[in-house]
């Protein structure tokens, strides 16, 4: 079946896998990208597909409501993917406007121009790509499901919490069909040096210091992205118009063992004594309002739809670090515009 679909935010990390498998995976499918390439965003991401002749980038901002009506009119849509956000949660923390534009208003802007352009909307669907960090921060046992209330509590958080409330809400009151997924933290190639994973291998590599907030003893849940873009895949395919997905791993960490698990990784790969990349650890002045735990419920997706994750995180966390290893060069481009650590720089 032939279908042309609006992916959002397809230059940056999980865009970049998702837009990937789409081209790969459906060669009759019309993949047209839009991107505002921020900071971000990278159209390297995607050199290795860029010549496929079923993908076509447009760059632009999904805040600009001309830009997208002048997409939806050109295209004919079938179906959007929305992932284009503003991600960090220290960036959140220092600049919370930004995250209200695209992730709020950027998100309204696509569902008005969807509405407006899909007629009675037969075989659209508008799939919103979002975060478990809504659900807010968990004590030390239970999981966040699909039905867990929303808490959010940093602006990146409530950025999402908000999009979500949004989307949602256009199903409810315009019969929009939509999907939500709500996604456990993602490792692996193409992240942004200023995520834990990125930054900490780019600066073992570089003999620096690894700046580790508070205690350590916060948990993250960590997930593949590639098994995140297959999850999105056959959500976007499969999945009940309406509902909600969560997707993890059932992979839970707290900060510092999965830094010494890195560390000791690290060590084999560069070749240095066992203990080297861990003399680097330096613990740091707390994120304000750090989310204690996040770990995510994905029985649903598991049961309904059939998913699991491809990846045990030793062998995930390998692969990931031969990335970053072999990719120097994306690293140094990355790195070279006017990114600054911004959390060290506000706060350290
Ligand atoms: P990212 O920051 O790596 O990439 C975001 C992309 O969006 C970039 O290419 C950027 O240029 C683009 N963008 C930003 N503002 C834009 C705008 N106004 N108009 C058009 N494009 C714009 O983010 P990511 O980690 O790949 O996350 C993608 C999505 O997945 C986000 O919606 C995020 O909330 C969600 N998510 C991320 C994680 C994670 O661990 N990274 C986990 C769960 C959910
Ligand atoms: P991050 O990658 O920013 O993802 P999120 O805050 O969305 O979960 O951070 C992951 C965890 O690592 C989080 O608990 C904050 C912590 N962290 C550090 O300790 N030091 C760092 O330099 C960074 C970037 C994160």
């Amino acid at each position: 079946m032939q279908k042309t679909l609006l992916i959002t935010g397809g230059a940056g990390f999980i865009g970049s896998h998702v837009v990937r498998l789409f081209l790969k995976k459906y060669p009759k499918y019309k993949i047209v990208n839009l991107d505002k390439l921020t900071y971000a965003g990278n159209l390297e991401n995607l050199s290795d597909v860029e010549d496929y002749n079923n993908y076509v980038f447009e760059r632009g901002d999904i805040v600009d409501k001309k830009c997208v009506q002048s997409l939806f009119k050109k295209y004919n849509f079938d179906g959007v993917i929305h992932l284009a956000a503003e991600s960090h949660v220290d960036r959140s923390i220092s600049n919370p406007m930004e995250f209200i534009m695209t992730n709020v208003v950027g998100t309204l802007n696509l569902l008005n121009v969807s509405k407006e352009n899909w007629g009675n909307f037969e075989g659209k669907l508008f799939y919103h790509v979002s975060t478990d960090e809504v659900y807010g921060s968990l004590g030390p046992e239970g999981l966040f499901t699909e039905s867990t209330p929303y808490d959010p509590q940093s602006p990146y958080s409530s950025s999402k919490a908000s999009s979500d409330h949004f989307v949602r809400a256009y199903g409810n009151t315009y019969g929009l069909p939509f999907i939500i997924s709500n996604c456990s933290n993602n490792y692996g190639p193409n992240q942004f040096p200023e995520k834990l994973l990125p930054l900490f291998i780019n600066n073992i590599i570089n003999n620096k210091e690894l700046p580790v907030y508070g205690d350590g003893l916060y948990t993250r849940d960590w997930l593949y992205v590639v098994d995140h873009a297959r999850a999105i895949d056959l959500i976007f395919h499969e999945g009940k118009n309406t509902e909600t997905y969560n997707i993890g791993g059932f992979n839970e960490w707290t900060n510092i063992d999965l830094i010494r698990l890195m560390c000791r990784q690290m060590d084999e790969v560069l070749g240095n004594d066992n203990g080297h990349a861990e003399q680097l650890i330096t613990y740091v002045k707390d994120r304000p309002g750090h989310d204690k735990r996040y770990a995510i419920d994905a029985t649903k997706l598991k049961n309904d739809l059939g998913w699991s994750p491809s990846l045990q995180f030793e062998e995930g966390l390998y692969k990931t670090i031969q990335w970053y290893m072999n990719n120097q060069k994306w690293m140094d481009n990355v790195t070279s515009g006017d990114y600054q650590n911004y959390y060290l720089q506000q706060y350290g």
